[in-house]
């Protein structure tokens, strides 16, 4: 299974902060917004992740996060040169892809997932088939991608952000695919507004009865960050998580020494390379001397 993180888009909603950097390296309280979706794809089991993001961004994401070596993974980079709609992911990462199923997280997205993630980890594990999305109920469904199931949570429809939802379920960005989505998403028509929707491609999948939609279980904290208040509710509640734990939510050091990415070797080189400071005596102090 293929990762791929999509960081790019205009980030207009949150002007004029995106015009200093891109919103995907935002700060959620102690770490960049992209530690969060990244560490995600890690904890799932994936290891070989193409970020896509725009001209100005890729570079300064690539600078911060390298070709992934000392994580453990494979990070390789792509340019989407406009924001054409998250469905465009597959068309640029065609070549990325290859052969193989592919899962993709939004770049302004974050999971706190509870024992389920080893269910999820599996099923993306497994000879992967068809399409597999997620459902999270939400008070304010026309904000997302609206799931209507049955009463046994079998998709009845899907619809991108509509006026009168037919549920509170909304779509999180987290998609997994099989090998078909690229031909699928190479078929796509743009929206009215010029996009290739990820909800058409899902469609897609809807129609050949192939589209899954797992609800998740109460207790699972999804967020997106892509607007000023939530961008400030997800960086509040990270903070509460760690203050009252006393462990990181989303650190990509930790998350690869405790997934077996990286050695303790490989983790103290890594620590020796960063100046003294919080995060590194966290590392030390709570990952290598507490694991568990
Ligand atoms: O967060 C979940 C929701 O994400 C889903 O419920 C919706 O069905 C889905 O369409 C999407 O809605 P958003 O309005 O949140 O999408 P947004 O335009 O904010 O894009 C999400 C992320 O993808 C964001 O980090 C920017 C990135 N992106 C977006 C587009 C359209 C790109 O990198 N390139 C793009 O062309």
């Amino acid at each position: 299974m293929k990762g791929i993180l999509l960081a790019g888009g205009s980030g207009s909603r949150l002007y004029p902060l995106t015009t200093i950097t891109s919103k995907q390296l935002l700060p959620v309280y102690d770490k960049p917004l992209i530690c969060y979706p990244l560490s995600t794809l890690m904890m799932l089991g994936i290891t070989d992740i193409l970020i896509i993001s725009t001209p100005k961004d890729t570079p300064v994401i690539e600078d911060y996060l390298g070709d992934g070596a000392d994580l453990g993974i494979t990070l390789s980079y792509t340019v989407q040169d406009e924001p054409k709609g998250i469905a465009e992911a597959f068309v640029i990462g065609d070549e990325f892809i290859g052969d193989d199923p592919v899962t993709l997280i939004l770049g302004d997205n974050i999971f706190n997932f509870g024992p389920q993630i080893q269910s999820i980890a599996n099923t993306l594990q497994s000879d992967f088939d068809g399409a597999l999305i997620f459902g999270y109920y939400v008070t304010d469904p026309q904000r997302f991608g609206v799931i209507e199931y049955d009463e046994s949570y079998d998709v009845l429809s899907l619809e991108e952000k509509p006026k009168q939802p037919k549920s509170n379920y909304a779509a999180v960005g987290l998609y997994a695919y099989d090998n078909t989505v690229v031909e699928y998403a190479k078929n796509l028509k743009p929206s009215a507004r010029g996009e290739l929707e990820i909800t058409d491609l899902n469609l897609k999948y809807l129609e050949k009865t192939a589209l899954k939609a797992l609800p998740f279980k109460r207790g699972i904290a999804w967020l997106d960050a892509g607007t000023p208040h939530s961008l400030l509710a997800a960086a509040n509640y990270v903070e509460m998580i760690e203050r009252m734990q006393g462990l990181k939510l989303c650190c990509p050091e930790e998350v690869a020494y405790r997934m077996g990415y990286i050695s303790v070797n490989d983790l103290k080189q890594k620590i020796k390379n960063i100046k003294d400071c919080d995060y590194t005596e966290y590392l030390e102090n709570h990952v290598i001397h507490q694991k568990g």
